[in-house]
């Protein structure tokens, strides 16, 4: 274990929370968790048995796992021995200002202070504080203790040698921290994913097909193929052996085209309403743990699989 990443403080302890914790303990770290919630202790141990299978199948060591997670009566306790925070606090800019100005004043000097948040960029929050140097998104997709990403954008006052830290730090806990130089709202993910379900429900909304054709569509294509090769890679694939200069100056011309008849759904509380039913219509008879222990299932399984393919390949050459 690095002994510059041995102690972490978590708060706030609800979705995403709960995941990290169980994620930087199966690295062997300590965790201090925070969240005024009255039944964190019920939560953290549900957690811990649940997502310990999961790690445990990824092939990380889970002994002793609850002994390493330690609950803190108050944000100042959970963060007195940290070398990292992790901040998965309700997504607000006011609660984050605050939290933030309690997390610089009392963890130890050296603690990197990293925030979960989704869409709030760090500068928003930072501006009050004397030193924001050590402040900056880690931004992970649900669930983090699986999904390997994590989106690290610093903000306009985060030092360089933090946003190294944040990277070898996530590399330490098995993630693929991927840096992005600026503060676009909904970092890049996000941008990405609402890109896509901006389009999807357009194409509900126009009675094309229904959230399960459009779920079906995305499984049995992009979302297998985008598990192994992202846009520009698959683009340049499918360029053949002319590449990405052939997809971009052949295809490439038609696809633009499409562009500018991309839809734009209405947005309204109305068609809110009528996707809110058609996917409880879809999906509704099956209860959420049902359905995200499936998902969690194939998400290892898929992992698992490219592992051990990146693995025999690196022995191959
Ligand atoms: N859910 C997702 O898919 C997802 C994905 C990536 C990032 N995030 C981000 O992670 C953060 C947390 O999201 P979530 O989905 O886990 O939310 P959540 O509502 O499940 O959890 C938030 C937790 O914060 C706790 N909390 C409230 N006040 C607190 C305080 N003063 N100190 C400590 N804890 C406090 C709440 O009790 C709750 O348990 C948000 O910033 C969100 O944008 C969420």
């Amino acid at each position: 274990m690095s002994k510059e990443f041995s102690t972490a403080a978590v708060i706030g302890a609800g979705t995403i929370g709960l995941s990290w914790t169980a994620l930087f303990a199966g690295h062997g770290m300590d965790v201090w968790v925070s969240d005024p919630r009255p039944d964190l202790a019920e939560a953290v141990k549900t957690a811990l048995a649940e997502f310990g299978s999961h790690l445990a199948k990824q092939g990380f060591d889970v002994e002793g796992l609850e002994d390493r997670v330690h609950l803190a009566g108050d944000v100042a306790e959970a963060v007195r021995h940290a070398d990292i925070v992790q901040e998965n606090g309700p997504e607000d800019v006011e609660f984050k200002k605050d939290l933030f100005a309690t997390l610089v004043r009392e963890a130890p000097s050296h603690a990197l202070l990293l925030s979960s948040s989704s869409a709030i960029p760090s500068t928003a929050f930072t501006g009050d504080l004397e030193d924001a140097s050590r402040v900056l998104i880690g931004h992970p997709f649900n669930p983090p203790h699986i999904m390997p990403l994590v989106e690290v954008v610093p903000g306009e006052r985060t030092s360089e040698e933090s946003v190294t830290q944040a990277v070898e730090f996530y590399r330490f806990v098995g993630r693929v921290p991927v840096v992005e130089r600026k503060e676009m709202p909904g970092f890049v993910g996000n941008r990405l994913q609402n890109a896509l379900n901006r389009e999807a429900i357009y194409l509900v909304e126009q009675g094309v097909v229904t959230p399960e054709d459009v779920d079906a569509v995305i499984t049995n294509s992009l979302g297998l193929r985008w598990a192994t090769v992202g846009p520009f890679l698959g683009s340049h694939l499918g360029g053949g052996p002319g590449g990405y200069r052939h997809m971009a100056e052949h295809i490439g011309k038609g696809m633009k085209q499409m562009w500018a008849g991309l839809g734009q759904p209405k947005g309204d509380a109305d068609e809110t309403e009528m996707l809110i039913q058609a996917v409880e219509k879809a999906y509704g008879s099956s209860t959420y743990s049902e359905l995200s222990e499936t998902r969690d299932r194939k998400q290892l399984a898929i992992l698992s699989v490219l592992d051990e393919i990146t693995t025999n390949t690196d022995k191959e050459n």
